[in-house]
């Protein structure tokens, strides 16, 4: 059985339930403006002496329309980055509770646990990077709040096995976070149409990846309203700036534009790995359903290095649990994944 509303309430730290969130000048008359005199802002039209509106409601609509949920159901942040220390901090007390992650994979879960001091749980995924749920299993229990899943995986680009997701949504006695941010490139995998048969279930995207605008940092948690509540309480008032919810908007209105762009991707994608799998330098080509791909060398550290000389940086991950000798490396446009591959054989020839 799933934990129920009531369950999760309970799971939610004393001081955020109690919690009295920050009112914005803004949010706080009912009426139509004509004189704002009432934020201390600028009153000279620059375009964006306003502060924004606290809770983006265009994009949230947009946003609501495109994945189908209810406009309750999900909330931004300022990147996804900023929605997993949110999660943090409303369930987690610092040096009680603890959080569980299956390494190889995000690095933020481990890094706001120890922002929060709360205890990080690493629980490695096997060597083809499958969830080992005895051992996942072995280490729930009353104090382990907030369990995160990332499907597509970053670095090891698989899915996560539908099953195991639902089974440790039913067992896990905390929140599953699950890290869709890759969820574009494979959109028949999302857990989001499942939202409101699991109580304890959240899922963050991002503006990042496939939408291509990394630059303008907006992720989306989806949830119960309850949850959505907790976490608009604790962001910073204005946390989406204007000219992200405007460049946002643009976006979000193309998104046939995005799924050319995957098209595109996904080809060169398989390209480039076919190709990888023909260097005698390349141990193993890992695969992948998003725009990376983790391969495995005979010596990543000189791959890497040879790579760098020529102006090319690619991730090494060696040091992440059965990643020895791995690099992961983002799939470009045409002409750097052609460059990639004559540095590479290069090297290949030496
Ligand atoms: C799995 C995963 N989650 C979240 C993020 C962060 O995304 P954002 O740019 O929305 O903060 C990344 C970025 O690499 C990622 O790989």
């Amino acid at each position: 059985m799933p934990l129920t509303a009531t369950d999760v309430r309970s799971l939610v730290r004393e001081n955020i339930l109690k919690l009295t969130p920050y009112s914005s000048a803004r949010s706080e008359f009912k009426g139509k403006a004509e004189v704002l005199m009432d934020a201390n802002e600028s009153p000279f039209d620059t375009g964006i002496n306003r502060y924004p509106h606290p809770k983006s409601p265009d994009v949230r609509a947009r946003l609501a329309e495109l994945k189908g949920v209810n406009l309750d159901q999900l909330m931004l942040g300022n990147g996804s980055d900023d929605l997993v220390d949110f999660v943090t901090r409303i369930f987690c007390r610092p040096g009680i509770d603890n959080v569980i992650a299956l390494p190889p994979t995000f690095g933020m879960y481990k890094v706001s646990a120890a922002i929060n001091d709360v205890e990080f749980r690493a629980v490695p995924l096997t060597p083809d990077f499958d969830i080992p749920m005895d051992k996942l299993m072995a280490q729930f229990d009353e104090n382990s709040k907030v369990l995160w899943l990332c499907s597509p995986n970053n670095p090891s680009g698989n899915l996560m096995q539908t099953e195991k997701i639902e089974y440790l949504l039913e067992k896990f006695p905390g929140v599953v976070v699950l890290d869709e941010a890759y969820i574009e490139y494979i959109p028949e995998r999302s857990f989001l149409p499942r939202l409101n048969e699991f109580p304890n279930l959240i899922i963050t995207q991002t503006l990042s990846k496939a939408w291509g605008v990394a630059g303008i940092r907006l992720g989306a948690a989806y949830a119960s309203p309850f949850i959505i509540k907790m976490m608009n309480g604790i962001k910073a008032p204005y946390n989406i700036n204007v000219l992200t919810q405007q460049r946002a908007l643009e976006i979000l209105a193309d998104e046939q534009g995005m799924r050319e762009r995957i098209t595109f991707l996904m080809q060169a994608r398989e390209e480039l790995a076919a190709a990888l799998q023909e260097f005698e330098v390349v141990d193993h080509v890992f695969p992948s359903v998003t725009n990376f791909i983790l391969v495995r060398f005979q010596n990543s550290d000189r791959v890497y290095q040879h790579l760098l000389e020529h102006g090319i940086v690619v991730r090494n991950q060696s040091k992440q649990p059965n990643c020895a000798n791995c690099l992961r490396i983002t799939v470009g446009t045409a002409e750097e994944n052609a460059r990639f591959l004559e540095v590479l054989s290069a090297l290949n020839q030496l």
